[in-house]
């Protein structure tokens, strides 16, 4: 069984390894030549399983299923039936965090910021449906939006006083400053969401997302983007237009390009100020314990993260062993810690330097660290977590 999965999607890995490699051939050609390159559209005619004797211009609304993905869905369906406590509890189960981790590289996001959903509207009708708005608070969407999500609007609007402002726009529009202006214009004190439709179905006019998001967040306002034809379809990750080198996305270069470290260093600040665990994303070259241990260390040590993502079980202890205090900073925090809490917390002088209720507050953090990551602690140090949490871990 195994072999069978693994095979295929070798073969759907390869395949797309190969369109990919075609693909950029291609992009060397006018748009012109290449809408004229029948050989290349066969491939891609041969993708699908439409009738031939229909002409489909609807690819939005209603879009067809690649064959792959078709043969796919009959395939896993077919095998939860053979054993469905077997095969959708422990084969199929398998397979969901991978996929997560998977679309987060597609969506340039950490995979905790991705949940899986049967389609746009659900997702969105979840999301819409789920938010903390009270009567009179606004949100702005426009006239071009997804009807579904319009209606969902309407409904908070007519069941419990939101304001719904709907914006309309003359597409095409090339200016982004237009349709900018136009939102800000319509923001009030009031305004808790914007609701944007990344890729507009109707005509394809693409929304100036980032800067839009920009301005929300200016004004303290949520975005929630519909992206049902932009994800998948658009480069969310390569925003800087590949600018950043290969290099640089690898365990050694990453840590001294200077976009990748802003990216890294906003990130963390971002997550201590709201007091969120600044994760680090993983290191690829997953057989190399040695770049994933100095890379989870400069991430700790340099960079402010506290956490790492792994992406093979062999990486789970070098990145537990990296994020964990050293044995002399833990000799040194008890050592501080517990003069601070004999002076009752009054500032005292170690090895020629004042310590107060700052640096007892950091030294506390450094042997909370050592006490979760299952370091050796003294023991008077012990007693402080039996006293506070009533656990030992001795
Ligand atoms: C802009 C937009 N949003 C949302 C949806 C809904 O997508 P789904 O069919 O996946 O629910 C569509 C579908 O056409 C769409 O065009």
């Amino acid at each position: 069984m195994a072999g069978a999965f693994s095979a295929n999607s070798l073969f759907n890995q390869a395949h797309a390894a190969e369109f990919e490699h075609i693909n950029l051939q291609k992009k060397l050609l006018s748009p012109k030549e290449l809408a004229m390159d029948e050989d290349y559209w066969s491939v891609i005619q041969q993708g699908y399983t439409v009738s031939p004797s229909m002409i489909n211009l609807n690819n939005g609304g209603v879009c067809p299923s690649p064959r792959i993905v078709q043969e796919a869905v009959e395939r896993f369906n077919k095998m939860s039936n053979e054993g469905p406590s077997y095969f959708m509890w422990r084969i199929l189960d398998q397979g969901r965090e991978p996929l997560r981790y998977k679309l987060a590289q597609l969506a340039g996001c950490d995979p905790e910021e991705i949940a899986i959903n049967r389609n746009s509207t659900e997702a969105l009708n979840t999301v819409i449906f789920g938010l903390n708005l009270k009567a009179g608070d606004e949100v702005i969407g426009t006239k071009q939006d997804y009807p579904n999500m319009i209606n969902a609007w309407r409904q908070r609007a007519s069941r419990e006083g939101i304001v719904y402002t709907q914006l309309s726009f003359k597409y095409p529009i090339e200016n982004d400053e237009e349709i900018v202006n136009a939102f800000e214009k319509a923001i009030t004190p009031k305004t808790k969401i914007f609701h944007i439709t990344h890729v507009v179905n109707w005509v394809g006019q693409i929304m100036p997302v980032k800067k839009l998001c920009a301005l929300a967040k200016k004004h303290n306002i949520e975005t929630i983007v519909d992206g049902a034809h932009s994800f998948g379809l658009m480069d969310f990750v390569s925003t800087h237009n590949g600018a950043i080198p290969a290099q640089a996305m690898q365990s050694a270069g990453q840590f001294s390009h200077p976009l990748v470290v802003r990216a890294k260093l906003e990130i963390a600040s971002a997550c201590h100020a709201h007091g969120k665990v600044p994760s680090h994303c993983v290191v690829t070259e997953f057989s190399d314990t040695n770049a994933m241990r100095a890379a989870a260390e400069r991430a700790a040590q340099e960079f402010g993260f506290t956490r790492m993502w792994s992406i093979h079980p062999s990486q789970i202890r070098p990145i537990l062993e990296a994020l964990s205090p050293k044995v002399a900073e833990i000799e040194l925090a008890s050592e501080i810690v517990l003069a601070g809490f004999k002076a009752q917390w009054a500032p005292i002088s170690h090895q020629g330097h004042l310590h107060d209720r700052a640096s007892y507050r950091f030294y506390w953090q450094v042997l909370e660290r050592a006490h979760s990551t299952g370091r050796h602690l003294a023991k008077e140090v012990l007693e402080f977590f039996i006293q506070t949490t009533g656990d030992s871990h001795a």
